[in-house]
């Protein structure tokens, strides 16, 4: 079989880097509605459960008595299981039933019915419903900020840009765990420089995690996994009742807590028990719910290749999400690990998320590039900064996140830097010199970092965790050094962590320490002009990005250049002869003198002149002053030509060939890719307008294609025709024109 070129380019895109796979529900590789996943039901005497999701309550499984015990709401199960799934797939897509009247009976639903609901939805239905459901009304974001050299100055200055950036989370993990207090420690100085109040965590494993929370290096914790198959927890040495309680160590030291789930890990692990992904997220959430945790972090997170290689995979991981709303968790939502080699891909899923909002739409925006992101790479990252921020100033969306200038950056990354520094240096760890200070300044990645021996690192980081060195002494050693204000946000993000109130549901700290929360800013959305709207002071920071101009500087380069010699007879008359008539533009040489491409006017009517000359033709010139369209401008020309062939041309440099006899905007050849046109082309055109007059065959103008020239150049088209159109006199008739000068040929 011959090879399709087509199919060959196909091929090599980089959406068919991905692998796609079949469903088998086996080995639980369906996303939802495995043939085995079982149908919603609920048996309860005297307010106790008989069987759930057709299990009698004798072969009730680990989770299965934990979510009777401890997530349903007993008391609203009879009613929220008789009301037919369709009627909540309903509600959820209504913009006219509040959130409060879904979530009450969510609340009694099962894990069965649960998945049922979403059987009915569209990823725009649950669009609609993730608007609604999101439990805190402004959306925000959280960062992964990591390096794989573990450089404290590089973390430092990196969180800092994250916290600037608006991200309200920052989360690190390690390449090598012992360094974990001090990237921990790095990132609490970097955020605090960037914007008090960013939240931060340190992604280790679970005991580890506690000592540096308590220890006051970090302020939130979402390393809580849980599983939808017992043996998923067995295997990992966990049961819900232990996570339950971790949950509350943490919490009971005023750290944040969320945890972790998502589609796919079960059947990662090979324990997926032939149910559908889906299923088993659904009874993960009520686990979540049950341990009394404020938020989940899903929508897949680590394991997103795998729904994302089978069939309804990304509404899956909305559904997920969805899901986490409908029972008032706080979600962080996933976007967070690389889940596609396509940008079209990667984009697409992201705005499931991104236009409803969640409270975190990515849970783990990568604030550096992709190699240097210990997670595993991100999905986003520091690379496509830029396209965010464009992303929300077209959308209107708020995504969490404000464009940012240099030098705002490069401020706060040094200071962050020298803070670190400063820390480092007070507490007797291995000092940061000043070329690695420099360095993280203006660093993108840690290619960017000057070699640091990691060995000194480590036990030094051995060390601040078995001794008793906590934040009180990096408060201390800030204010030693004169980082006060430093210091300040540290302490206040200690003394927050007796508060507490940043442990209500969703809370994220706003300027000042302010606690924005499900609690006091509970998410309104009932329909248009309700819930959080992008307006005021954030849409004019969303708009500022500092690669926007003022229009205003667009046509200054185009003005001057009069052409002095090019001098107006009075109307202009049907000529008689054999001629080429040379029509222009209202403002040609006169009130502009260059074209779109930079071309001075009195240089493109040489080069029209010559061409015209080179073939024995001769030229006549007007000025059209009705009309700025370069048809008319062309038409206008060709009417008053003796041959009938005129050339129109307008001021920024578009070009037509007209003749008498064709209708007003048809013509003999159009040039509107004017950036491309060069002298040379002119002349040509000049040169093809005489063998026209003269009745020769010509072959028509060769002209450079450049499909990026309108994309590039359509605000100054715009504002040049517009400059051009102030000058047309509606009254004027067309003027004769005279200019002294000769071709030499
Ligand atoms: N389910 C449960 N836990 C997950 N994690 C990542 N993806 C999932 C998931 N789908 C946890 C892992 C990992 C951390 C980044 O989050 O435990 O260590
Ligand atoms: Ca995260």
């Amino acid at each position: 079989m011959a090879r399709s070129k087509r199919f060959d380019r196909l091929a090599r895109r980089n959406i068919n880097k991905e692998t796609f796979v079949e469903p088998w529900p086996e080995a639980g590789l369906i996303v939802a509605d495995s043939p085995y996943d079982p149908a919603p039901s609920l048996t309860m005497r005297e307010c106790r459960v008989q069987e759930m999701d057709g299990r009698l309550c004798e072969d009730f499984d680990a989770l299965d008595r934990f979510i009777v015990a401890h997530a349903l709401d007993l008391a609203v199960a009879p009613e929220a299981m008789a009301l037919p799934a369709q009627e909540y797939a309903r509600m959820l897509a209504d913009i006219n039933v509040p959130r409060a009247t879904i979530a009450r009976l969510v609340a009694g639903c099962t894990p069965a019915k649960l998945c049922e609901i979403m059987r009915h939805m569209t990823v725009l239905e649950m669009m609609t419903g993730l608007a609604k459901m999101r439990i805190r009304r402004r959306p925000a974001n959280q960062a992964h900020v990591t390096n794989w050299r573990e450089h404290p100055a590089l973390l430092a200055a990196d969180a800092a840009e994250a916290a600037l950036r608006g991200f309200a989370e920052v989360e690190t993990t390690v390449r090598v765990a012992r360094s974990a207090p001090l990237c921990a420690l790095a990132i609490l100085v970097g955020t605090q420089t960037g914007r008090a109040g960013v939240l931060t965590q340190c992604s280790v494993e679970e005991s580890l995690g506690l000592r540096l929370a308590m220890k006051g290096l970090t302020s939130y914790a979402e390393t809580l996994s849980v599983y939808g198959t017992e043996m998923t927890f067995t295997d990992g040495d966990d049961t819900p009742w232990s996570k339950a309680f971790l949950a509350s160590a943490y919490a009971s030291r005023g750290v944040k807590i969320r945890f972790t789930s998502g589609t796919g890990s079960e059947a990662l692990m090979g324990r997926a028990e032939q149910k559908s992904m889906l299923y088993l997220e659904a009874r993960c959430l009520l686990l979540v719910k049950g341990a009394g945790s404020q938020g989940v972090q899903n929508g897949s997170i680590s394991c997103i290749a795998l729904p994302e290689a089978l069939p309804g995979g990304v509404r899956a991981v909305l559904a997920e999400n969805l899901l986490a709303a409908m029972l008032g968790l706080e979600v962080a939502a996933g976007n967070d690990a690389l889940a596609s080699h396509s940008s079209i891909r990667k984009t697409a899923k992201l705005m499931l998320q991104f236009i409803p909002g969640a409270d975190f739409i990515f849970s783990g925006y990568s604030a550096v590039p992709k190699r240097d992101n210990l997670f595993g790479g991100g999905n986003f990252d520091a690379e496509d900064f830029d396209d965010y921020n464009v992303l929300q100033r077209d959308m209107q969306i708020d995504g969490g996140l404000r464009p940012v200038r240099e030098d705002e950056a490069l401020a706060a990354r040094k200071k962050a830097a020298r803070a670190i520094q400063a820390v480092y240096a007070e507490l007797g760890l291995p000092a940061i010199s000043d070329t690695e200070v420099e360095a993280a300044t203006v660093a993108h990645s840690s290619d960017d970092m000057p070699a640091r021996d990691i060995l000194p690192d480590l036990a030094a980081a051995d060390d601040f965790l078995d001794g008793e060195t906590d934040f009180v002494a990096v408060i201390r050693a800030l204010q030693a050094r004169d980082f006060a204000g430093i210091a300040d946000n540290i302490l206040e993000m200690g003394r927050q962590r007796i508060a507490g109130d940043y442990l209500q549901p969703s809370a994220i700290f706003d300027a000042d320490f302010r606690v924005r929360s499900a609690i006091n800013d509970a998410n309104d959305y009932t329909g248009p002009g309700s819930g959080y709207r992008v307006a005021g002071q954030r849409w004019s920071d969303m708009q500022a990005i500092p690669q926007a101009q003022s229009p205003a500087g667009f046509v200054e380069p185009h003005l001057g250049g009069t052409i002095s010699r090019l001098v107006e007879l009075g109307a202009a008359a049907k000529g008689s002869q054999k001629e080429v008539v040379l029509a222009l533009g209202p403002a040609f040489g006169r009130a502009m003198g260059f074209t779109i491409g930079g071309l001075a006017h009195e240089a493109v009517l040489q080069a029209l002149l010559t061409g015209i000359a080179s073939e024995g033709g001769l030229a006549r010139i007007v000025r059209v002053y009705h009309s700025s369209d370069c048809a008319a401008i062309g038409y206008v020309g060709a009417r008053l030509s003796g041959s009938g062939i005129g050339i129109g041309l307008q001021s920024r440099g578009t070009a037509v060939i007209h003749q008498r006899d064709l209708a007003p905007l048809n013509n003999l050849e159009l040039f509107p890719q004017s950036p491309s046109l060069s002298l040379a082309t002119y002349e040509q055109i000049g040169r093809n307008a005489a063998r026209y007059a003269l009745g020769r065959p010509a072959q028509p103008v060769a002209v450079k294609i450049d499909n990026g020239a309108r994309l590039r150049l359509i605000v100054k088209t715009a504002l040049l025709h517009r400059r051009e159109t102030d000058e047309v006199r509606p009254d004027t008739p067309p003027q004769e024109l005279r200019y002294d000068w000769e071709p030499s040929l």
